[in-house]
């Protein structure tokens, strides 16, 4: 199993700037598209959080998140201010509150349908330091960035190595630490159970593309050492909000 995680990661790390810079996996990025555009024209606040019971909630909870969870995390590392890239960022629950924190922030989404409600939201609150990118237009630049967040993507995201391509753009691009929210719970009978059933016995939170993929954390760690980076800080551990602040130790 390690040698086999070792070999894999070794492949992505030969890959990493070419995967990087070229147009990713892109079967996989279309299923994942299909899943979030379906989402997106559907009910996108649902399908972002589960758990908040109206608009109002659901800004809510960004912005608490973001004052609870993140600003100290910014203001204790000390993080410069310049720019940030929210990846997966949604109809921009994060993206807008980092804004308060830094110059420039970019938000990135894999779905057309998102990107368009996160646009109408821009223009509607009158923002000016935020822009928007679709997977296409970020992956095919270089932008670097002080801060790299991404909450409740990876946990969606079912081939890992799709998470490897990521995870070797994110180490061509980050000049400064990364925050990245993966769920750690453990993987038990249950789990696998449930995983294994089709989707119309499962209620539709726990359907394929927006049920969560726990991910073994000895897996992240050993991912963020291979494409460049130390592992800084952990929050929540063996949690569905397990936290890993990393530091890229590569000079750009
Ligand atoms: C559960 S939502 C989270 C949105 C936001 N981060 C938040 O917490 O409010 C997941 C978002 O990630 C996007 N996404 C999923 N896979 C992605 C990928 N491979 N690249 C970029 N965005 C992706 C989806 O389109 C969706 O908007």
């Amino acid at each position: 199993m390690a040698e086999r995680l070792k070999a894999r990661l070794s492949k992505s790390r030969i890959c990493q700037k070419r995967i990087a810079s070229s147009n990713l996996a892109p079967t996989v990025l279309k299923i994942m598209n299909q899943d979030w555009e379906k989402f997106a024209k559907t009910n996108p606040r649902y399908y972002i959080a589960l758990d908040s019971c109206c608009e109002h909630d659901f800004w809510r909870k960004g912005e608490e998140n973001f004052q609870n969870f993140i600003l100290p995390v910014l203001e204790k590392y000390k993080i410069k201010r310049d720019s940030a890239l929210d990846f997966g960022c949604g109809l921009g629950r994060y993206t807008f509150p980092l804004r308060k924190y830094f110059d420039n922030v970019v938000g990135v989404d894999v779905s057309d349908a998102m990107f368009d409600l996160a646009r109408k939201e821009v223009v509607s609150r009158n923002i000016e330091n935020v822009f928007l990118k679709n997977n296409e237009q970020f992956f095919g630049s270089d932008q670097k960035f002080d801060f790299i967040f991404c909450a409740n993507v990876f946990q969606h995201i079912e081939q890992s190595e799709e998470i490897e391509n990521i995870f070797a753009k994110f180490g061509n691009i980050s000049i400064g630490y990364c925050y990245l929210q993966f769920d750690t719970r453990p993987i038990d009978f249950l789990y696998k159970i449930k995983m294994s059933l089709p989707d119309w016995l499962l209620p539709k939170a726990h359907r394929h593309g927006i049920r969560r993929i726990r991910r073994n954390a000895e897996w992240v760690r050993a991912l963020s050492n291979w494409m460049g980076f130390d592992v800084i800080e952990e929050f929540n551990p063996n949690s569905k909000y397990h936290y890993f602040l990393l530091r890229s130790f590569i000079r750009h």
